[in-house]
């Protein structure tokens, strides 16, 4: 059975991640930080896999976590925003969301990559954003984890690509979860060709196709925004 760590399995894509991974009979890694109870219960709805708790700002945690897994598939998909201008930008506002999105993704790879070298034929999905490649007004911090985690899929995909593994990302533009849900969707979606805010399911099947069937591609960025961004 492959088996598949999903890194923030608590939130909305996340969780949609752990359902695709499921359903296509995936032993799946449930990675949670502070909501135990939800990965539990989602644990519960799928056939196999088990929950694993890490923070990803701490090496040893993650080390301790993930150091043993033996996977097919790594989904580093924990992250979060923590939005200003940049000339009100504090400085932990700034540290927190490179230390979780871009160091914490470091780690968890680091943590998991030497077995997967070893193992061959893996593949891993880094989930950035289209405001690393587009740039968002208020995100300078978000904005260069995101356009830094395409840069970090395309080196290490051709450092990877000998042991067949493949690495590539997904940019999902607005899509519907808590981190959107303070956004003004009805007049954001007016900007967007499909006219509607994506759901989680959208990016879990791109994450899932990636992973388990783009047998020939890698290094790559599928943007998932509706068209919001070309
Ligand atoms: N929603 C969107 O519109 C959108 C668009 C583009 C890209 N993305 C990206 O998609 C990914 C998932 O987003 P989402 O919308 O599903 O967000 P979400 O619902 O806020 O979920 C984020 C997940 O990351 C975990 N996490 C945060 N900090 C962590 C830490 N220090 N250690 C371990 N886990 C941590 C959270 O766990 P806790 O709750 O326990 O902190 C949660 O499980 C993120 O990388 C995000 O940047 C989202």
């Amino acid at each position: 059975m492959r088996k598949v760590l999903v890194t923030g399995a608590t939130g909305a894509i996340g969780e949609a991640c752990v359902r695709a991974f499921a359903d296509a009979g995936y032993y799946v890694y449930i990675h949670y930080r502070s909501q135990e109870a939800k990965a539990q219960s989602m644990l519960e709805s799928i056939q196999n896999g088990e929950i694993v708790y890490c923070d990803v700002r701490d090496g040893e945690s993650v080390k301790s976590a993930f150091g043993e897994l033996d996977l097919d598939v790594l989904v580093n998909n924990a992250g979060i925003t923590k939005d200003n201008l940049f000339f009100w930008m504090k400085d932990e506002e700034w540290t927190d969301v490179i230390d979780t999105n871009l160091n914490g993704m470091y780690r968890v790879t680091k943590a998991v990559v030497e077995k997967m070298i070893v193992k061959k034929n893996c593949a891993i999905v880094n989930v950035s954003s289209v405001s690393g490649i587009a740039g968002n007004p208020g995100q300078t911090n978000y904005s260069t984890t995101k356009g830094g985690i395409i840069a970090f899929t395309k080196a290490l995909a051709l450092e990877l690509g000998r042991y067949k593994i493949r690495v590539n990302c997904v940019a999902p533009g607005l899509i519907e979860s808590e981190m959107t849900e303070s956004l003004p969707l009805k007049e954001l979606k007016k900007g967007i060709p499909l006219r509607r805010i994506g759901k989680p399911e959208d990016v879990s099947e791109v994450v899932l196709f990636l992973a388990d069937k783009a047998s020939y591609i890698t290094a790559e960025t599928i943007n998932i925004s509706g068209g919001m961004v070309r």
